[in-house]
């Protein structure tokens, strides 16, 4: 909707005012940016919105970061307002009354009680809350040095063929921040934010995030599970504060965890207490209240989004949502010719017509599928004796023996999008499908 149609759609408010009208309306202007307008058309028209309206708006305002415009229409008595007006109230970082507001919302109904908001109001005694968390002295940290060893990391967007959106976007957010000091300012506002890459598997999460930190020429700590877990009960929660202790001591930095589900998966889901303290552990330390996380970004990936504990997905932490698509044909085509780069083969191979029937690999089995074609040239070099190149007739061979791995992960995606997509969390992927005809 543009600024004309919302022009016209107040004028026949004015003519035959109505709830739903008021409504499209207020949020209309709020999908345009226009957050002041959209309040002064609110303070006219109060009477005709709902209080549940009113929330919706509101969560709408809070999913732009237009927390203090999202105050406006949270009442101040009813419970499901007032725990909404507590979230926005910390984001301003005005405490005193985000305390008052959470203590009202819980005395009203309990059932909105969260430990995690609790606990970055400093309502609840955190040693209770995490017993198995001891106080990670200095020499602790000293144990992880080793996580220095990622600190050089040469690989930059040139390696990442295609997804000019996405490096555009993490250009804005991440690099550049990271660059321009003057901006960093802007960055300090995003404290303890994060940002999540998603998608189906082997479409470049984890080398986009690996030319991110070549790009921005931070300190990159790239985290393996293994770096984390721990046999011994409590030793991960250490780990994983250490992991953030030497980020913080050496900002700006970026932290990077990979597969993040595997630390991040939900708590109902495990039926074991000590994944269900680490989850509580990496909110701690990703909650900018509790810690001074200045300077420190963290970017995860996942190609299972749906199993990341929705807690993570709040403000504040990985608010920011990225999807890694497969690629489409000439991203698959541009993947190809940059893996064949310094190979050895006959000219006049016909990239666009494979790239046309491998519809639906990701860039590792295009990867994959170069590599086939490589093993067949060899083949026939070692059985005939003589020098041989990579031919069409490879590829078409080493075709027959592959598939499509991404297919199955845009099913069941298309499932979430359609029926759990929360506030819109799964939009870029709905609109990938509609693009693609699916
Ligand atoms: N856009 C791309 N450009 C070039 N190569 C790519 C691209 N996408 C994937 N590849 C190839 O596929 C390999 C696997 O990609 P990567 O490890 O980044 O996938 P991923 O999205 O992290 O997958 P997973 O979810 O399984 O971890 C890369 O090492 C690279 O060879
Ligand atoms: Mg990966």
């Amino acid at each position: 909707m543009n600024k004309d149609t919302v022009k016209g759609l107040m004028k026949a408010f004015h003519e035959a005012p109505s709830g739903e009208l008021a409504r499209i309306i207020v949020s209309s202007l709020v999908e345009l940016n226009e957050p002041k307008e959209a309040v002064s058309f609110y303070n006219n028209s109060e009477s005709l919105f709902t209080s549940s309206t009113k929330l919706s708006i509101a969560d709408l305002m809070i999913q732009k970061e237009l927390h203090e415009f999202a105050l406006v229409f949270l009442d101040t008595s009813l419970a499901g307002h007032l725990i909404k007006r507590a979230e926005c109230y910390l984001w301003l970082e005005q405490l005193e009354e985000a305390k008052s507001a959470y203590q009202q919302a819980v005395a009203q109904d309990d059932s909105l009680v969260s430990a995690v908001l609790a606990r970055q109001l400093g309502l609840m005694n955190t040693e209770q809350e995490r017993p198995k968390l001891k106080v990670v002295e200095k020499s602790d940290v000293a144990s992880i040095t080793d996580l220095n060893r990622y600190k050089q990391e040469t690989t930059d967007f040139s390696d990442v063929v295609g997804l000019a959106d996405i490096k555009k976007q993490i250009n804005k957010k991440i690099i550049l921040p990271f660059q321009k000091p003057s901006l960093f300012q802007k960055f300090k506002k995003k404290v303890g934010g994060g940002v999540l890459l998603y998608g189906p598997p082997g479409c470049g999460k984890t080398l986009l995030a690996r030319a991110t930190a070549g790009e921005c020429k931070a300190k990159f700590f790239n985290i393996e599970i293994s770096d984390v877990l721990d046999m011994y009960i409590g030793e991960s929660e250490q780990k994983l504060h250490a992991i953030f202790e030497k980020a913080r001591e050496d900002t700006p930095s970026v932290l990077f965890f990979d597969e993040i589900e595997a630390l991040a998966g939900k708590r109902e889901h495990s039926r074991n207490s000590s994944t269900a303290n680490i989850v509580s552990q990496f909110l701690t330390e990703l909650d900018g209240f509790a810690q001074n996380n200045h300077g420190v970004l963290v970017l995860a990936s996942t190609n299972v989004p749906w199993a990341v504990d929705a807690a993570f997905l709040r403000p504040g932490r990985f608010d920011r949502m990225f999807f890694v698509p497969p690629p489409d044909r000439s991203a698959r085509q541009a993947i190809l010719e940059h893996h064949m780069k310094d190979r050895p083969c006959e000219s006049g191979i016909k990239y666009g017509a494979i790239a046309e029937k491998a519809k639906g690999f990701s860039g590792a089995d295009l990867h994959n599928l170069v590599e086939m074609a490589a093993d067949e040239a060899i083949d026939e070099a070692i059985e005939s004796g003589e020098d041989s190149v990579i031919t069409q007739q490879h590829f078409s061979e080493a075709l027959k023996d592959s598939r499509a791995t991404t297919i199955e992960w845009l099913t069941t995606a298309r499932n979430y999008a359609r029926y759990a997509n929360d506030g819109g969390r799964y939009d870029d992927v709905l609109n990938f499908l509609k693009k693609h005809g699916r």
